[in-house]
């Protein structure tokens, strides 16, 4: 058997038609960029988060940047985030001139440990950036209740989070602002780049739109300095053809993450937490497991894909040297970083598929003793 990490081949089949037909209207009118297909895609996404608005972005990396950017964080300012991530949450701060600031994760969840937050508060913190990594959301309350203390900003990076609930509200309306990712392999994707800014906050939305679009409202005229991080029409098509089945694909990757649970309940693997009042849609199913890089290879040479999600934290990357962490600044991340394998998950996968992957990480723990 051969089984891809993600397979986009099946998830594009049954759209094919639909898709095609959108792109060709859009190449047929030639109105190429913030047309209707992102307005509307703008009103649809924000509505399946339940937030009051919605701006299309042409990627994640540019929606934290150009949050950030709104809320007029810059040189000398600070922003509280993990180091368990993939490195744009921290590109993003380090982008407007502003310096990331780590916090450790919580072994269970391998998200944001909220309860050391406050001890990294300086005078010069502006905003908190839980990252919602793995398509489970940060424990909230307790961050939100020290980010209105504090008076500092709440940044969302739920770009792995599409549909994500915490205590019954989705990933997108749990803080100030918040930014998604459309890269092709997210639980929502484009077929190039995309992203998506969610906010209830109507000031902040105006002025996240004017950053979007080189600080401009009207054509030439520019009140701010702002970036071109404009969402295409191509695949705004896309992605609204997707939409409507966004809920049906994450209850399906949440019915294959039982089927893994009930699997692998049997080998020394650490199976993910589900935090109570959390209802997470696995873009990643991730597993803890000793021998990871032996299982790794084991698994490959049986036809299934896995990956690492992240193999080196952000604090112990080249390009971010200059902030001065060294190695053991974060245990629980490092430890981490040596232990995870993300499972081949995708609401296309059949259960045969994750049959075959847990009888084949059973086979190695039996081998491997
Ligand atoms: C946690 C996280 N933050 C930010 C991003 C950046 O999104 P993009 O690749 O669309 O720029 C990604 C996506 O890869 C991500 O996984």
């Amino acid at each position: 058997m051969n089984i891809q990490f993600v397979d986009l081949r099946k998830q594009y089949e049954p759209l094919k038609k639909e898709i095609l037909s959108g792109i060709e209207k859009v190449l047929d009118g030639m109105h190429l960029f913030l047309g209707e297909n992102v307005q509307q895609l703008e009103v649809e996404f924000a509505e399946f988060c339940g937030a009051a608005y919605g701006i299309g972005i042409s990627d994640g990396t540019d929606a934290l940047n150009i949050i950030l950017r709104a809320m007029d964080i810059g040189p000398g300012d600070e922003v509280i985030t993990v180091s368990h991530t993939f490195i744009a949450s921290a590109e993003a701060i380090l982008l407007t001139g502003a310096k990331p600031v780590f916090v450790d994760i919580d072994p269970a969840t391998y998200l944001m440990d909220v309860s050391q937050i406050e001890a990294k508060i300086t005078s010069k913190t502006k905003a908190i950036l839980p990252v919602h990594l793995y398509g489970q959301t940060v424990d909230m309350d307790p961050l939100l209740e020290i980010a209105s203390r504090h008076n500092l900003r709440v940044i969302e990076d739920a770009c792995q989070a599409h549909g994500a609930e915490y205590k019954g509200r989705k990933a997108g309306t749990l803080g100030d602002a918040a930014a998604f990712s459309f890269y092709y392999s997210k639980n929502l994707g484009a077929y190039g780049e995309g992203g998506f800014i969610s906010t209830n906050n109507a000031e902040l939305a105006a002025t996240m739109r004017k950053v979007r679009d080189h600080g401009s409202g009207i054509r030439y005229h520019h009140d701010l300095v702002g970036v071109n991080g404009r969402l295409d029409e191509i695949q705004a098509v896309i992605l609204r053809a997707k939409l409507p089945h966004l809920a049906t694909w994450n209850e399906k990757r949440r019915e294959h993450a039982r089927l893994y649970r009930k699997l692998l309940m049997s080998t020394p693997s650490i199976l993910p937490t589900e935090r109570a009042g959390s209802i997470p849609v696995y873009h990643l199913y991730v597993i803890g497991v000793p021998k990871r890089d032996e299982l790794q290879a084991f698994l490959k040479d049986r036809g299934i894909f896995t990956g690492i999600h992240y193999p080196i934290p952000v604090h112990l990357q080249k390009a971010t040297e200059f902030l001065g962490y060294k190695k053991g600044d974060f245990p629980v991340t490092e430890y981490a970083v040596s232990q995870i394998l993300s499972l081949p998950m995708y609401a296309e996968l059949t259960d045969d598929e994750i049959k075959y992957v847990a009888d084949s990480i059973s086979t190695f723990f039996k081998n491997n003793n």
